[in-house]
């Protein structure tokens, strides 16, 4: 019963993924050399910017260890593994862009850009969860954050009169919006299947949500400072902008995460040291 049910799972989350590749072939394919108007960049932009632009940049640099590790949670779902592919080759455009443009505008040598790169590459990013439902969820929370920090940044550049800059955060950001989507569309078929746990796995996810940067990025903590008022999230933006936009996109209502709060916290007293218990492993 269960492997009919993982088939049929796997048809609707194939499908789901046809749906965005298609969508992303016909209408989102852009070229981080080309579609750039490199030649409208701001030399006098303010550092905080540029600053900005190279914290995106690192934390984009994870890459591979972001496609090591999701692909191979995802790996028999087939169209989410695909997904990742695909993920990853969008991924990494993202950084590309950020760092010809850290670059181009020199701004940054390539001797400080190649030096960071190998700092960024002694941590290792982990994955924050261990299942292909809470790494779904935690992709789709992820995701809709990295939209809303981009349309800041795109804002702030656009303010500053780099046309350059607005574009790379304009083109990332609609890649982030799209992944946001299918991560969205793949837990409105988890919820179908077992709505209860996976509305647990929602209300974990979202208690213990770190953005990637968090830990491993040189010097994240005084980035956050520069950023904090061009885009950071941090708590009140996360629920306002990205939990509650998703829940209600999703159709999940409050309701049933305070009750899923409950069984958390109930989870929790009946362990042996009272410390929270994932669902996941019960
Ligand atoms: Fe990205
Ligand atoms: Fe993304």
């Amino acid at each position: 019963m269960a492997v009919e049910r993982d088939t049929r799972l796997a048809q609707k989350v194939y499908q789901q993924y046809l749906t965005f590749f298609d969508k992303a072939e016909r209408e989102r394919r852009w070229h981080p050399i080309h579609d750039i108007p490199w030649e409208k960049i701001n030399r006098e932009l303010p550092e905080a910017l540029v600053l900005n632009a190279e914290t995106f940049c690192c934390v984009e640099s994870y890459l591979p260890d972001y496609v090591a590790g999701g692909i191979n949670v995802v790996r028999k779902s087939f169209g989410q593994a695909w997904f990742s592919a695909n993920w990853g080759y969008e991924e990494s455009k993202h950084s590309i862009a950020l760092m010809e443009y850290l670059m181009r505008s020199g701004r940054r040598s390539p001797e400080h850009m190649f030096d960071l790169q190998a700092q960024l590459m002694e941590k290792e990013w982990r994955l924050p969860f261990t299942t292909a439902r809470q790494m779904t969820v935690y992709g789709c929370f992820q995701e809709q954050a990295t939209f809303v920090i981009y349309c800041r940044q795109e804002a702030a550049a656009s303010q500053a009169g780099d046309e350059a800059l607005r574009t790379i955060f304009r083109l990332n950001a609609r890649d982030e919006i799209a992944h946001a989507r299918f991560y969205e569309d793949v837990i409105k078929l988890l919820l179908e299947e077992d709505r209860e746990a996976t509305v647990l796995d929602i209300a974990w996810v979202a208690k213990h949500f770190e953005m990637p940067g968090v830990g491993i990025v040189p010097d994240y903590e005084s980035r956050v400072q520069v950023m904090r008022d061009v885009g950071h999230i941090d708590r009140d933006l996360f629920l306002q902008k990205v939990y509650f936009p998703v829940l209600k996109y999703l159709g999940v209502t409050r309701e049933e995460l305070v009750a899923a709060a409950g069984q958390l916290r109930k989870m929790a007293s009946a362990s042996a040291n009272g410390a929270p218990v994932n669902p996941a492993t019960v």
